[in-house]
């Protein structure tokens, strides 16, 4: 599959996720985002833009931040997310939010407009990670800075979990296959900022215990979000046997009186222009 097709295809999941993305009872995505907006430092009045701003996880704290008299503009290439997101700004009165459908690898505004260019969950997304960076540093202001969040750790069980339903796809479907990862820890995060002309200012990591009723709420979970991409390959006649598998591999993140308990843990980065900035190849 080439780099632009792996694009469409995740950018049609969340499409169809989009109504039930973040949606459905768990912790995930709120606390995550919250945590990324308290680390970029974001300021009443400043001027923000939020990439794959999905269902506004990070936009709306952002949006608190600022207060009335700064701008958040969330971007996002499925047409749902941006359509029930700008419904959720303008039911909540939020004057400062704007939300439009545009490309998280080249977003279109003049450079140096953002005081915070911010990307939840979504840089490892992108068909040229490094290439976007390159953009975001030339869209911050001189004292700008970018937040991102990748993921550092996936519970074991959910690992295991997911292997599981991987079993239940059809022999020619592609299995998720370990690629060379420009996010894959600290070291390396700060080698790909370094190539985009930014500076690594924090690094942290952040846990959350994520709660489910049951596996069937997993399941409906893993629809309602990126899990969507492996779920939609698995043949309908193999769901059972695969939610079964999943069930098995689940156990050992049981907790008393039924619910499963996964763990996550994230990176938060936040990078700033290198004063040379201006010299990077694009
Ligand atoms: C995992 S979700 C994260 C959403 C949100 N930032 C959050 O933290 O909940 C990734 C989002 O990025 C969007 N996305 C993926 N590729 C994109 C691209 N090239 N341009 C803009 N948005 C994109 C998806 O549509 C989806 O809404």
């Amino acid at each position: 599959m080439t780099q632009s097709a792996r694009s469409n295809a995740a950018v049609e999941v969340f499409e169809e996720a989009a109504s039930s993305y973040d949606r459905i009872g768990v912790s995930f995505f709120g606390p995550f985002g919250a945590e990324l907006v308290g680390r970029a430092g974001i300021r009443p009045g400043d001027r923000v833009l939020d990439v794959g701003c999905g269902r506004g996880a990070v936009l709306f704290p952002a949006a608190d931040a600022t207060g009335p008299t700064g701008r958040v503009t969330g971007i996002d290439l499925a047409p749902a997310m941006v359509r029930l997101t700008e419904q959720d700004a303008r039911r909540l009165g939020l004057t400062q939010v704007d939300v439009r459908v545009d490309d998280a690898q080249q977003p279109d505004f003049p450079p140096g407009t953002f005081d915070a260019v911010l990307a939840g969950l979504v840089v490892f997304l992108l068909p040229e990670p490094q290439q976007a960076l390159r953009t975001y540093a030339r869209l911050l202001r001189p004292s700008g800075r970018l937040a991102i969040s990748t993921f550092a750790a996936q519970d074991a069980a959910f690992t295991a979990a997911t292997e599981a339903l991987a079993g239940h796809l059809p022999a020619n479907q592609p299995r998720p296959s370990p690629t060379a990862d420009p996010f894959a820890d600290e070291r390396t995060i700060t080698a790909t900022m370094a190539e985009a002309g930014l500076v690594v200012a924090a690094s942290t990591e952040h846990r959350i215990e994520s709660r489910f009723r049951d596996v069937g709420h997993w399941m409906e979970w893993m629809w309602s979000r990126g899990g969507r991409a492996l779920l939609r390959h698995i043949p309908p006649q193999r769901h059972d046997a695969a939610t079964a598998d999943a069930a098995q591999a689940l156990e050992a993140a049981r907790v008393p009186g039924g619910g499963v308990s996964l763990t996550t843990a994230i990176r938060i980065t936040v990078a700033v222009p290198h004063a040379d900035a201006a010299s990077v190849a694009t």
